[in-house]
C-alpha cells in the first residue's frame, strides 16, 4: 500500500510533511503543524444542496440598503480612524508596542460609552480587575455602566457577555484568552484564530461593536495569524516613540471608512488626551535663526508643520560626520551630493547634523527641499526667515519637484502665519535656496 507522505500539513501556509513539526520550516510559525485528517488525496464529491426561496441570489439592485448606524465612541480622534465611530457588529483590532497605551486608551474609550448610557464590557486578560481599576481611578475612568472582568477561558468570556449583555464588548487582549476546545497554549495561531472568530461569531450575532487587542511581534506586525488580520473589520496601529508622549493610531484597514485618517493623542499622567490641533507640536523656534527651516509633512489626511535643524561644523577629520534624527540618513546623504553638484555647496569638509523637532519622523521625499534649504543656511550662516516653510521632492538633476496635497499643505502653513512658501514653483533648488536667502534680507525701501 502507498504510504500517505503528507499526513501532516501547517494551518497557515499548506506546507505539508510526512513527519510532525513544532515549527513550520515554510512560514516559521509555531505550533501550525496539525494532522491532515481528510487531506489523503481521496476528493469527496460535493452534492450541490437546493437553495430555498428566500436565500437565492438576488440582483444588486434589487437589494434594500440598510444605512449603517454608527454610534461615537466619545472620542473623536479615534472616531475620525474608525471612518465615523462603532459600527454595531464590526470588530476592531488595535494593535501596539507594549505600553503604548492600549489599555489606557480603551478604559478611555469604555468610561465614555458607559457615560452615554451604554453598558460596556470590559475583558482584562492581562491585568486583574483591581489593576485596572486603579488605572480608572487615576484616568478618572469610574463609571457604573463599564463592567470589568478579568477572563482568559474563551468560554467564561461568551458566558460573560451572556450574563452582562453589555452595548460594547472590549477584550485586552486576543493573544492572551484561550479556548479549551483547541490545543495550544494562548497566543498560538490556532488559539487566536479560534479566539477571534468565536468573538466575531458573538459580536455579528448580538449587533456589538468588539474591539480586540492585539499584541504585535519583534519587527511590528501583529502576532498570531495573518488570518486576524483578514478575519476583522478595521486593523489599527497605535504607535509612539518611547521619549515623548505623543501617540498617533493609524487604520491599515477598514470596511466602513478611509485608511488615510490618523488621530493624534498624548499620554499624560491622568490618562491619555486628544489632540485635535497637533500643529504646533513641532516646531520649537523663535525668530529668524539659521538652519532652520519648516516643512509641511502629511500625516493621512492632516498637513502638520515641522521644523527641521541642520548643523555643520568644519572637521579635519577623513571621514566627515553625517548624524540624522528624524530623517532617513541615505536622503540626507543625497542632498548634500545635490547641494554640491547643482549648487556649489561642498560639505566634505564638514559634519552636518540634522534632526527634527518633536521626535517626528519624516518618510515624505516632500522634505527634500526644507532639508536642504536648512543645511545650506547652517553651512552659510545666513538666517531663515520665521514666516517661510518649504516642501518639495528634490531629483538628482537639483530640480523642485511637486509633491501630493500640496493645496492642502499651502493652507495649514497660511493657517499658523507661513507667508513665504517655497514649493516646485521655484523650479530649481539653486533658485529655491536664492528665494529663501533673499527673503532673509531686510527689505530696503526703495529711495526716490
Ligand atoms: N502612574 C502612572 N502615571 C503616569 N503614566 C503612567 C502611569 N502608569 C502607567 N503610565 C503610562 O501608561 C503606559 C502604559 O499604558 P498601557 O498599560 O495602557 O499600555 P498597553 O499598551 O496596554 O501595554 P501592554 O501591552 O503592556 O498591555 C506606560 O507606558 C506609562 O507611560
Ligand atoms: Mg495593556
Amino acid at each position: 500500500m502507498a504510504k500517505n507522505s503528507s499526513a501532516f500539513q501547517c494551518s497557515e501556509c499548506g506546507w505539508q510533511a510526512a513527519k510532525w513539526a513544532g515549527r513550520c520550516p515554510e512560514c516559521q510559525q509555531w505550533g501550525t503543524v496539525v494532522e491532515a485528517g481528510t487531506a489523503s488525496g481521496i476528493v469527496t464529491r460535493i452534492r450541490p444542496s437546493t437553495v430555498s426561496e428566500d436565500r437565492v441570489a438576488r440582483r444588486i439592485t434589487d437589494i434594500r440598503t440598510v444605512e449603517v448606524e454608527r454610534w461615537s465612541s466619545g472620542i473623536s480622534e479615534f472616531d475620525r480612524v474608525l471612518g465615523g465611530g462603532f459600527v454595531p457588529g464590526a470588530a476592531v483590532l488595535l494593535s501596539g508596542e507594549p505600553g503604548v497605551g492600549k489599555s489606557t486608551l480603551l478604559l478611555e474609550v469604555a468610561a465614555r460609552a458607559a457615560r452615554e448610557g451604554r453598558r460596556v464590557l470590559y475583558v482584562s486578560a492581562e491585568e486583574s480587575v483591581g489593576q485596572v481599576r486603579l488605572r480608572a481611578q487615576r484616568t478618572n475612568a469610574l463609571t457604573d455602566n463599564l463592567y470589568l472582568a478579568a477572563e482568559t477561558d474563551l468560554a467564561t468570556v461568551l458566558g460573560q457577555v451572556e450574563a452582562v449583555s453589555p452595548d460594547l464588548l472590549i477584550v485586552d487582549s486576543v493573544q492572551t484568552v484561550a479556548s479549551a476546545t483547541v490545543d495550544g497554549l494562548a497566543g498560538q495561531p490556532s488559539q487566536v484564530r479560534e479566539v477571534a472568530s468565536a468573538l466575531m461569531r458573538l459580536a455579528k450575532e448580538r449587533d456589538l461593536p468588539l474591539v480586540l487587542v492585539g499584541h504585535v511581534t519583534k519587527d511590528g506586525s501583529i502576532a498570531g495569524p495573518r488570518v486576524l488580520e483578514h478575519l476583522v473589520d478595521v486593523v489599527c496601529h497605535f504607535e509612539g516613540d518611547r521619549h515623548t508622549a505623543l501617540r498617533f493610531i493609524r487604520a491599515l484597514k477598514n470596511r466602513f471608512g478611509p485608511t488615510d485618517e490618523v488621530g493624534c493623542f498624548e499620554m499624560t499622567g491622568d490618562g491619555i488626551a486628544q489632540v485635535s490641533d497637533p500643529s504646533k507640536l513641532f516646531l520649537s523656534r523663535t525668530g529668524s535663526v539659521p538652519g532652520t527651516c519648516i516643512t509641511v509633512s502629511m500625516e493621512g489626511k492632516r498637513a502638520i508643520p515641522v521644523e527641521i535643524q541642520a548643523l555643520v561644523v568644519k572637521t579635519s577629520a577623513p571621514n566627515p560626520r553625517r548624524v540624522v534624527n528624524g530623517v532617513d540618513a541615505s536622503r540626507v546623504a543625497m542632498l548634500l551630493a545635490v547641494l554640491e553638484r547643482r549648487c556649489g555647496t561642498t560639505l566634505s569638509d564638514h559634519d552636518v547634523y540634522v534632526s527634527t523637532v518633536g521626535g517626528v519622523r519624516l518618510t515624505e521625499p516632500a522634505a527634500d527641499l526644507a532639508i536642504a534649504i536648512a543645511i545650506a543656511s547652517a553651512a552659510s550662516n545666513w538666517p531663515i526667515p520665521e514666516t517661510l516653510a518649504a516642501y518639495g521632492e528634490i531629483s538628482l538633476s537639483g530640480e523642485v519637484r511637486p509633491v501630493t496635497a500640496a493645496p492642502h499643505r499651502a493652507s495649514e502653513a497660511r493657517r499658523l502665519g507661513y507667508r513665504k512658501l517655497l514649493d516646485s514653483a521655484a523650479g530649481s533648488l539653486r533658485t529655491a535656496l536664492g528665494m529663501a536667502r533673499s527673503a532673509a534680507e531686510p527689505v530696503v525701501a526703495p529711495e526716490f
